[in-house]
């Protein structure tokens, strides 16, 4: 078959990362007998350097009419140290959020065997760890009204949610769930936000049509402290747009290290799959960044298109390159060797390439 993918390398790492991700899908394309059609587009500081804005038409054109989207990442320190810039890389990639309508993010997080000793939780703690984080991701705080008074002294982000913005994440929430440990748990903070008592009641009734599933709350300053002390008892997790953005980063400490987040972003026409890792611009150019976030969100992504087998085989082939030690500076443990993002890449392309020929 024969697939488009927008791919939008975007700013520091992303370029890097990225195309490693790409490595592995021209391999999955040569085993499988698929085509694989890239139209690469730009988003962030580097569109604003070329274009003057963060996300040019051109790139929303290409991203709607694509099968699916590879994204790297977007984010320069130019714009972060100056808090007067009106135009920042981040609301390119906020914007195309909005323009494809990619309402459900979801984040897989796992503890894989071979990173155990790399988190600095306890093995047994983490150990077995399998959450998926449903995020919301068009509307919240995100998307508000947002003021900043004449004198410059008083600022206001407002925080909306409609019934219909909740339901249409849930419902996608426990289709998860029921193909999982059937337990789902609502991350929000019901004792001070009126968006989050909606949240609850809202999900509660369309928990009605899962009884299979497990229901329960949990307040999301207590839920940050338990994914830590205790992240086996959950299954799905489903939260709003910040507390998303602030629980799955802390619960990347469980994998071992940023560099190992994929995450899809779902809309109804669309869906976009990206590292949750930022740009990294201290590591740009210099070969060093973990590129397995981005492969995996290529696995991801070939799991959207309904390509199971060719998913599974990316990931066997970041489990091996896991298991041989094949990894970049962050996975390294204790005087163990490590090698560059490009040598990742060969290693799980090659992977891919040879273990099915030898099937
Ligand atoms: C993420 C990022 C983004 C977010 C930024 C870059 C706008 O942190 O995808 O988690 O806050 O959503
Ligand atoms: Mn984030």
């Amino acid at each position: 078959m024969k697939y488009t993918i927008a791919v939008i390398p975007g700013d520091g790492i992303g370029p890097e990362v990225t195309n490693q991700a790409k490595k592995a899908l021209d391999a999955v394309a040569e085993v499988y007998d698929h085509i694989f059609l890239y139209k690469e587009v730009q988003m962030g500081a580097c569109a604003i350097d070329k274009t003057g804005v963060p996300l040019p038409e051109e790139t929303i054109k290409v991203c709607k009419e694509a099968d699916a989207i590879l994204f790297g990442a977007v984010g320069d320190p130019r714009f972060d140290n100056d808090p007067t810039a009106k135009i920042r890389p981040e609301q390119g990639l906020l914007q195309l959020r909005q323009e494809l309508d990619l309402f459900c993010n979801v984040r897989p997080v796992k503890a894989y065997h071979h990173l155990l000793k790399n988190s600095p939780l306890k093995k047994e703690i983490i150990s077995g760890t399998d959450v998926a984080i449903f995020r919301e991701l068009s509307g919240g705080i995100y998307f508000g009204r947002k003021e900043l008074s004449k004198d410059g002294k008083v600022a206001f982000d407002g925080c909306q949610y409609s019934v219909d913005e909740i339901i249409r994440i849930a419902h996608l929430a426990f289709k998860a769930a029921q193909n999982r440990k059937k337990k789902l748990t609502l991350i929000d903070k019901a004792n001070v936000l009126e968006t989050s008592r909606l949240w609850r009641k809202t999900v509660a009734e369309v928990a009605k049509d899962y009884k299979d599933v497990d229901l329960n709350f949990m307040f999301v300053d207590n839920a940050t402290m338990q994914i830590v002390l205790n992240p086996k008892q959950f299954d799905v997790v489903l939260t709003e747009n910040l507390f998303g953005d602030i629980i799955s980063d802390v619960a990347c400490v469980i994998g071992g290290s940023i560099g190992m987040l994929a995450s899809s972003s779902i809309g109804k026409e669309n869906a976009l799959f990206e590292p949750i890792h930022g740009s990294y611009p201290q590591a740009k150019g210099k070969d060093i960044a973990n590129p397995l976030a981005s492969i995996l969100s290529a696995s991801l992504l070939l799991e959207h298109l309904g390509l199971q087998d060719e998913a599974d085989a990316i990931q066997r082939a970041v489990e091996k390159s896991l298991d041989l030690g094949i990894t970049t500076k962050d996975l390294r443990s204790k005087n163990q060797t490590f090698t560059t993002t490009s040598k990742v890449g060969d290693f799980i392309a090659d992977y891919i390439e040879n273990q099915e020929d030898s099937n």
